[in-house]
């Protein structure tokens, strides 16, 4: 067993460190509005973003505004579809949309515990036939929205909290399997990532589960989770601890991948504070929405020094170039950044060039 368990972390590990091999120090120029990470590997993003979901200050429950976004994913044409979070629905945004339309929960953003309303929307996925996977956090639900549907059915949790196999509490980030079906739950209250195959009435352990804490066995309210396909691992944002962890999927443990292995907090290049979400392009480059340091920060593959791409470290605000309290983050296929900034109530694409 412990020979299995080794195999397994050094897996994560090495398969992260051979991308990073490729992937030389970076060169920052923050003070410019540019960021210069490896030129020639055309790691860049202007650092002035435009604001392509919401409307900014004030919140507010029109369509063309939001009330705290927490999650954003990308439809088949690439529209934007954004967790609403306080609006309790999920808003779809086709790119230089003026307003959304509201797909799950109700436009006026009532919120409810039957079918067609949702309560505090704070994740959602998709699939390939824009099929929504929403975790109903307030709920302690997820729920399937088919494409096109006004009601939603429940697919994990059983809609009040617990701990059992069968129940959630406060699930928050998502991912899914594109081949499987798959799906892992963000079981942020029960300090675990919870796995259901696709039509399971029950689910099991992925990562976690042993209680909030530090140790390698545990998980300390992780709120976002990205599945790596290429490593059979989940990286996993584990918002209490202020680091990010990888997973192997059917190891006991994670490594380290960015942030303090004891959870102490910090704002330098190493540190992290309440990172509440994250994602990685196929090179294996991890974002992480790094929340309360108000700022996006970019790990070149198998390193744990990382250039701030958006934002500037502790200091919010609501110019362009600025963020507040930023949730999470996402790329689209030609690696261009968009930040879920959540407390100035907008989706925010920083170009790459
Ligand atoms: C960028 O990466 C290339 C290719 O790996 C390398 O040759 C070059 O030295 C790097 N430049 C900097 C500034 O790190
Ligand atoms: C920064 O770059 C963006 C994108 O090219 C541009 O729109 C903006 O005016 C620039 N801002 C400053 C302060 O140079
Ligand atoms: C989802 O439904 C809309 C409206 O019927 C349709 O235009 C769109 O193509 C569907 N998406 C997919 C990926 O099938
Ligand atoms: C991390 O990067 C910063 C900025 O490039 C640099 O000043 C610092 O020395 C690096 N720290 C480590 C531990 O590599």
């Amino acid at each position: 067993m412990l020979v299995v368990l080794g195999t397994l972390l050094a897996l994560c590990f090495w398969a992260t460190l051979s991308v990073g091999i490729y992937s030389l120090v970076l060169a920052s120029e923050t003070s410019k509005n540019i960021t210069t990470t490896n030129t020639s590997l055309g790691f860049r993003w202007y650092t002035t973003g435009s604001i392509v979901a919401g409307s900014g200050a004030p919140s507010g429950l029109a369509s063309n505004q939001l009330y705290n976004p927490m999650s954003l994913a990308f439809g088949a044409s690439n529209e934007l579809y954004v967790a609403d979070y306080y609006n309790n629905r999920i808003q779809k945004w086709v790119i230089g949309g003026t307003a959304g339309i509201t797909v799950a929960g109700q436009p006026d953003a009532v919120s409810g515990s039957t079918s067609i309303y949702l309560n505090l929307a704070a994740g959602v996925a998709l699939d390939s036939g824009d099929n929504l996977y929403v975790s109903d956090s307030g709920n302690h639900r997820v729920q399937l929205w088919l494409n096109g549907s006004t009601s939603g059915t429940t697919i994990a949790g059983t809609g009040t909290l617990g701990s059992s196999f069968t129940q959630l509490y406060t699930p928050r980030g998502l991912a899914r399997d594109s081949s499987t079906g798959t799906l892992y739950i963000a079981d942020s209250g029960n300090h675990r990532i919870m796995s259901y195959a696709s039509g399971a009435s029950s689910g099991t352990v992925a990562a976690g589960g042993n209680g909030a804490g530090t140790l390698t066995t545990q998980l300390y309210t992780p709120t976002g989770v990205y599945l790596d396909s290429s490593t059979n691992s989940l990286f996993i944002a584990n918002l209490g601890a202020n680091n990010i962890v990888c997973w192997v999927l059917g190891a006991t443990g994670w490594t380290l991948v960015a942030g303090h292995p004891a959870g102490s907090l910090g704002s330098t290049s190493t540190l992290l504070y309440s990172p509440y979400g994250l994602t990685l392009d196929s090179m294996g480059n991890v974002y992480v929405a790094d929340t309360s340091n108000d700022r996006i920060q970019f790990f070149l593959a198998g390193q744990t020094n990382a250039t701030t791409i958006a934002g500037v470290t502790g200091i919010a605000g609501a110019t362009n170039q600025l963020l507040y309290f930023p949730y999470a983050v996402a790329l689209d296929s030609t690696l261009n950044l968009y930040v879920v900034d959540t407390w100035n109530y907008r989706i925010l694409k920083f170009q790459r060039y």
